[in-house]
């Protein structure tokens, strides 16, 4: 990883996995560059569901495999949990706390995840999810808060999130020369998408998305799903 010159940071639902078809098309693009793309993917899932999307969909084994919107991280060939990161993020990580806050509120559902290393909820009305914003930052926890897909909210702790995570892991591998493109369709994406890297946001992406502001560095691809990579990757990189 520490010699990789070409990165595809990568979302999986809804950005590289959705189109078999494009995903193969752009596997097939990569694999005809004179160069290696390492792959770091960067999902909301946890890592066993993670795991076995990669098995169904037949992805490549990624290089950096970061779960659960950027609080856990695994690397190397047996995809090994970075534990200075776990570490990290445990210091003001007060999950039961949080989790007595949001049970005391209605309209959110518990996700109910075999992990602690954050707190997510299923919410459809978005002024739930402002009460829930407000109830945390009075009560003083530190934390990160995304709503996604008009359906997703994520409490994680404040030090993480897809950005972080990806940042952390450029400056572990000395990635910060290489070229890179970060890919993404919905607003847990917004953060590693708006960093300042190259970056794409696929055409079938999510509204909260679209919405965002404009900047010089994030390509709206036309194309949907793995094809709109391919797009931005041709925009950014063609030789
Ligand atoms: C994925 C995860 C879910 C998370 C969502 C948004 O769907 O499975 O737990 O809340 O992404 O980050
Ligand atoms: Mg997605």
């Amino acid at each position: 990883m520490q010699k990789a010159t070409h990165l595809l940071a990568t979302d999986l639902d809804g950005t590289l996995v959705g189109n078999k078809e494009s995903l193969l098309m752009l596997l097939d693009f990569y694999k005809e560059q004179t160069y290696k793309v390492s792959l770091i993917y960067i999902t909301g899932r946890h890592y066993k569901s993670a795991l076995s999307l990669i098995k169904e969909e037949n992805l490549p084994v990624p290089d950096v495999l970061i779960t659960d919107v950027g609080t856990a991280i695994y690397s190397g060939h047996s995809l090994q949990e970075d534990l200075e990161w776990k570490q990290r993020l445990e210091q003001s990580w007060v999950p039961k706390h949080i989790e007595v806050i949001a049970n005391g509120l209605q309209g959110l559902t518990s996700q109910n995840l075999p992990v602690t290393n954050r707190c997510s909820y299923y919410a459809t009305d978005a002024a739930v999810v402002e009460t829930l914003r407000e109830t945390l930052e009075k009560a003083e926890i530190p934390h990160k808060l995304i709503y996604s897909g008009g359906r997703d909210v994520d409490i994680l702790p404040m030090e993480s999130g897809k950005g972080q995570a990806l940042q952390y892991i450029l400056d572990k591998y000395q990635l910060n020369n290489a070229k890179l493109l970060v890919a993404g369709d919905s607003g847990n994406d917004i953060e590693m998408l708006t960093m300042g890297f190259p970056s794409v946001i696929v055409g079938n992406a999510q509204a909260e998305l679209l919405e965002q502001a404009e900047h010089s560095f994030v390509y709206r691809a036309t194309k949907e799903y793995a094809a709109g990579i391919h797009e931005a990757w041709q925009h950014f990189y063609k030789e």
